[in-house]
């Protein structure tokens, strides 16, 4: 098939590596001529300076000028295309509704391509955004306006999580597919496949908002379990003595019906989906006149679980964060990845700022440079205190206190790091429960405060 991936982010990118692997012939199009440059090259370090994750380089690398080619030009590449795929941002408006712009804008573009093409083939459009459920329709009447003939549009929602995008885009746990035309079904059958009739891969066949609306609710659902354990079980180990929240954990999740993913108790869930996407149901929801009480419980608990180690640093720890230095270690909102896009960490520094420390040093093993950019100083004096390291051992040199923001593996060997580096009294902010050896650290005159635990000081050993 000839496929065309319009938008080459990290949905994008990972689809059109992906689908090359499996001998389609896939053109990558982007506005963005310096990513389509970076992409064209097959160079990791360029690839990754925009979309790291793990495997797509090489992908990339190995299929670039025979299966896989990168555009800017759409009119280039429009002649022959049986699906072009749409992962196009969709960021948030104020009031939580899904901002269409950038959508409507390549869409717009798209139609007037396809209106002059000369193949008269059936072309599907198919949507990997995530969008409102009504956006297929919505398309359909932009294409239709521009005299397109002979295609149709589907949705084909995206459920790659970032860090395992590719081995997920390999082998996914569903594909959707949500189309008007028999016509369409196939053609999309044909570009996946690799996955219809897989024993372990369900491949559904649905309407367009149903399709739609599946991405939303698991989504939505996701992150409300996320919250459910940082809400309920996080605070019942924060508030009753001599509960243990890694036994709760167990126990509870030990029922084949409770999922273990999600039950780990942190600093809140980041990402450039969950906060927008529960934000755009809510406001797809009110508008339709239903209560939506149960998702805003669900988006509060994430977001004030973000910062609220800082305010339990005060009020459990004694400490004083005026004029002091804290490390602050993962940037990014979750290992193995260098997307910064809503990372819990962007609220623990600017609360750390807030708060009058002196200087934040910090640390993250792939992020520290797509960082700079969330931390222009230009845009805001403060973040001036903001010093980037090399290593953690670096970051947590000379400062006061750490807070742990991401589950970077490495750090679970940081009780080894902070005794080396800085001596006692200091404390030690695990938004992810990453130090398995904790009690050693306490043990030695460290202060060590964690989600689901109630905070121990020498003085309140535990
Ligand atoms: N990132 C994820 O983990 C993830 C997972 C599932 C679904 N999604 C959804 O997929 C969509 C894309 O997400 P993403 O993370 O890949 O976004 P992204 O911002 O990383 O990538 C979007 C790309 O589209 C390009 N673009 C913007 N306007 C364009 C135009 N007019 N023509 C051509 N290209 C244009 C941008 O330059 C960018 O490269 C969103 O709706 C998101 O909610 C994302």
């Amino acid at each position: 098939m000839k496929i065309i991936v319009a938008g080459t982010g990290y949905v994008g990118l990972v689809h059109a590596a992906v689908c090359s692997e499996y001998g389609h012939e896939v053109y990558a199009y982007d506005n963005d001529i310096n990513k389509i440059n970076a992409f064209s090259s097959g160079q990791a370090e360029k690839i990754e300076q925009y979309v790291n994750e793990p495997g797509l380089a090489g992908i990339i690398k190995e299929t670039v000028g025979k299966y896989l080619f990168f555009s800017s030009d759409l009119k280039a590449i429009i002649e022959g295309a049986d699906a072009i795929f749409l992962c196009l941002p969709t960021p948030p408006n104020l009031n939580g509704s899904t901002n269409l712009v950038f959508y409507d804008a390549a869409a717009e573009d798209i139609a007037q391509v396809l209106a002059e093409r000369k193949d008269g083939r059936r072309v599907v459009l198919v949507n990997k955004s995530t969008v409102p459920i009504g956006t297929a329709r919505h398309l359909q009447e932009i294409i239709k306006g521009h005299n397109v003939e002979n295609f149709g549009v589907a949705s084909n929602p995206e459920f790659l999580a970032e860090g395992t995008a590719v081995t997920q885009a390999r082998k996914p746990d569903r594909v959707v597919v949500g189309c008007d035309h028999e016509a369409d079904f196939k053609i999309l059958c044909r570009v996946y496949s690799q996955f219809v009739n897989h024993v372990r891969i369900k491949y559904i066949e649905t309407t367009p908002e149903t399709a739609e609306a599946i991405k939303y609710v698991a989504n939505t659902m996701l992150l409300t379990y996320i919250s459910f354990w940082n809400g309920v079980g996080a605070k019942i180990g924060e508030n009753f003595s001599n509960v243990r929240i890694d036994d709760l954990r167990l126990g509870v999740t030990a029922d084949d019906r409770i999922s273990t993913w999600g039950s780990f108790v942190s600093n809140g869930a980041g990402g450039s989906c969950f906060g927008k996407d529960i934000a755009s149901l809510i406001y797809q929801l009110r508008s339709v006149n239903v209560s939506t009480k149960m998702l805003e419980a669900s988006y509060e608990v994430n977001e004030y679980q973000k910062v609220y180690l800082i305010e339990r640093a005060i009020t459990e720890a004694a400490f004083k964060f005026n004029n002091r230095t804290i490390a602050v270690l993962g940037l990014a909102f979750k290992k193995h990845t260098n997307d910064m896009r809503d990372a819990s960490s962007i609220k623990v520094i600017e609360s750390l700022l807030g708060k009058g420390v002196a200087r934040v040093k910090v640390y993250d093993p792939l992020a520290n440079e797509s960082a700079k950019h969330v931390f222009d100083p230009s845009q805001n004096i403060l973040f001036e205190k903001i010093e980037y390291y090399e290593t953690a051992r670096k970051a947590v040199e000379e400062s006061d206190a750490v807070f742990v923001s991401s589950d970077c593996e490495e750090f679970r060997g940081l009780s080894r790091t902070i005794e080396e580096a800085v001596p006692p009294p200091y404390l030690v902010m695990d938004g992810r429960r990453m130090i398995p050896d904790f009690e050693e650290l306490i043990a030695k005159g460290y202060s060590y405060l964690a989600v689901g635990a109630v905070a121990m000081t020498p003085e309140n050993k535990v």
